[in-house]
């Protein structure tokens, strides 16, 4: 642990908790809802890679937004670091705190508040899994516009503060299209109430989009109103083999063209991502099992008509299969069928957390060049590393993984800077959809000019003049204590 945290110095202008904080936060809490013992603050200071791990002594659970507002008015005048945390599946360090900070953990603030079942309208409070917003909608007939492995714990404040992607974003868009307002508490404790629940709203600056993707360092978001798209009757998953990189991306190509408005994902792994699935995931077997093809490609399909839509995919396939795009494929008969090609794609970052430690990589970068890089990887590591790919193809966003036994600096040297460099001469992003987090801090000018870095630390200072929402993060510590 703290290898990134020891090169991290702590703020000097941050207080240390003490007892007449304590007494303030049971006050104003209740008893149960500040947590000091061990067992909860090691979950609470531990990220999900078990990577990051803060030595945080107070643990708060908040149940209203005037609560947040209470905790954040006083940590900001006693100068206290604050780390907003929701189901802390973050994968870049974000959620922990590096030293002490208060953690303050949504996950008690989980009603949905409204449901517009014309617009499709949901409102909910911060803390709500996603999984159980899917359930929810569900009985309703809808569904989220956002679909990631980590469902079954997340929040969907969570998802909001990272932006984050996953599997459907191809179909639906991001969240900056489909969250159609915010509640947030700022770091002084004024709550800024952007909830709107209208497609269109063009009066001024949108404000909510400052709190989407700002992973906690600007506010604590405490509801959401998201857009969500109709549950619709027909799903078809296909799971494809190809036997080159460049395959795939023609294949995808090709989807957009014959499957147009009913393809839903795609999602591709590479050889080593199977193996790797089949030998740490349990209850996962190859459908696709003669050998271990070079790659693999999930395709899915929402639409309305069954029967048409099953015919163009299979008119697809045929074609595809026909083209040479594909050597092997496989169409799920079923909804448990569907769910276990699922489950191997989703089931990815869990195996690679069996398989040891991993550095993780989150890329954009042009679909005719995401390969490259893997290769060129590859040959770097030689057989010190495996390097293992797979992604959200159709988004253009490339999950780069080494795994090794250990962690280990003399790897960890051949992989940076020389990940992020390529990135950035390639004009990708070094965070698709993770965010930046403590692990990319201070890596955020491979893909932001200087001049937009200055401008986003000018908005830190104006919403977070002390710097306590989640310190350390985000930007670089050069601009992190004013
Ligand atoms: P946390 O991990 O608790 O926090 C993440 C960040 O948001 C932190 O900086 C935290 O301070 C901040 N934060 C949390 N809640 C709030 C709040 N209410 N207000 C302000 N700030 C807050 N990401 C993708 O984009 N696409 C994927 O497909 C994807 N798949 C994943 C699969 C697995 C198995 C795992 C473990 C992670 C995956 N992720 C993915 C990472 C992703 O960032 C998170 O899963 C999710 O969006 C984070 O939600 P969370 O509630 O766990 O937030
Ligand atoms: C995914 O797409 O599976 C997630 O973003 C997590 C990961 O990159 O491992
Ligand atoms: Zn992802």
């Amino acid at each position: 642990f703290g290898s990134i945290a020891t090169k991290i110095q702590r703020n000097p202008k941050f207080a240390t908790i003490n007892s007449d904080d304590i007494r303030y936060f049971r006050d104003l809490l209740g008893e149960k809802n500040v947590k000091q013992d061990e067992d909860a603050l090691l979950a609470a200071n531990m990220d999900w890679m078990r990577k990051y791990k803060g030595s945080s002594k107070l643990l708060l659970l908040p149940r209203s937004t005037e609560e947040v507002s209470q905790i954040l008015k006083y940590c900001n005048s006693r100068c206290l670091g604050v780390v907003p945390q929701g189901g802390n599946t973050g994968l870049v360090g974000g959620s922990v705190p590096v030293f002490d900070e208060v953690i303050v953990n949504l996950g008690s603030m989980n009603k949905v508040i409204s449901f517009d079942e014309v617009s499709g309208i949901l409102v909910s409070e911060a803390g709500c899994i996603l999984e159980s917003l899917v359930n929810f909608l569900d009985n309703k007939g809808f569904i989220m516009p956002l679909d990631l492995g980590a469902k079954g714990s997340c929040q969907i404040g969570g998802n909001v503060s990272t932006n984050a992607g996953g599997l459907r974003l191809l179909r639906y868009g991001s969240l900056h299209a489909n969250v159609l307002g915010l509640e947030a508490v700022l770091a002084n404790g004024d709550v800024l109430d952007m909830l709107g629940t209208l497609r269109k709203d063009n009066t001024g600056y949108d404000l909510k989009h400052l709190f989407i993707g700002s992973e906690g360092s600007l506010g604590i978001v405490t509801k959401v109103s998201i857009l969500t798209p109709p549950k619709l009757s027909s799903v078809n998953v296909a799971f494809l083999a190809c036997t080159d990189y460049l395959s795939c991306q023609k294949l995808f190509l090709e989807a957009r063209r014959k499957l147009g408005e009913v393809l839903s994902a795609f999602e591709f792994l590479d050889e080593q991502a199977m193996d790797l699935a089949l030998n740490h995931l349990e209850g996962v077997r190859n459908p696709l099992p003669t050998a271990l093809h070079k790659f693999y490609v999930l395709i899915e399909t929402t639409g309305s008509d069954e029967q048409s839509d099953k015919e163009k995919l299979e008119a697809f396939l045929v074609h595809s299969l026909e083209g040479g795009l594909i050597s092997d494929g496989v169409v799920a008969q079923d909804i448990q069928q569907a769910s276990s090609v699922w489950n191997i794609r989703e089931g990815l970052p869990e195996a690679l957390m069996k398989a040891g430690a991993v550095y993780k990589y989150d890329l954009s970068i042009p679909v005719e060049k995401i390969y490259d890089i893997v290769e060129e990887m590859r040959n770097k590591l030689g057989h010190s590393a495996r390097v293992v790919a797979y992604g959200h193809l159709g988004d253009g966003n490339l999950h780069l993984n080494i795994s090794c036994p250990q962690y280990d600096d003399a790897v960890l040297a051949q992989i940076e800077p020389f990940v992020y460099e390529w990135t950035s001469k390639n004009r990708g992003s070094i965070s698709a959809e993770h965010g930046l987090g403590l692990m990319k801090a201070e890596k955020i000018f491979y893909s932001k000019s200087p001049a937009a870095v200055q401008l986003m630390a000018s908005v830190k200072n104006l919403l977070d003049p002390n710097h306590i929402l989640n310190p350390y993060k985000v930007l670089p510590q050069s601009l992190s204590f004013p």
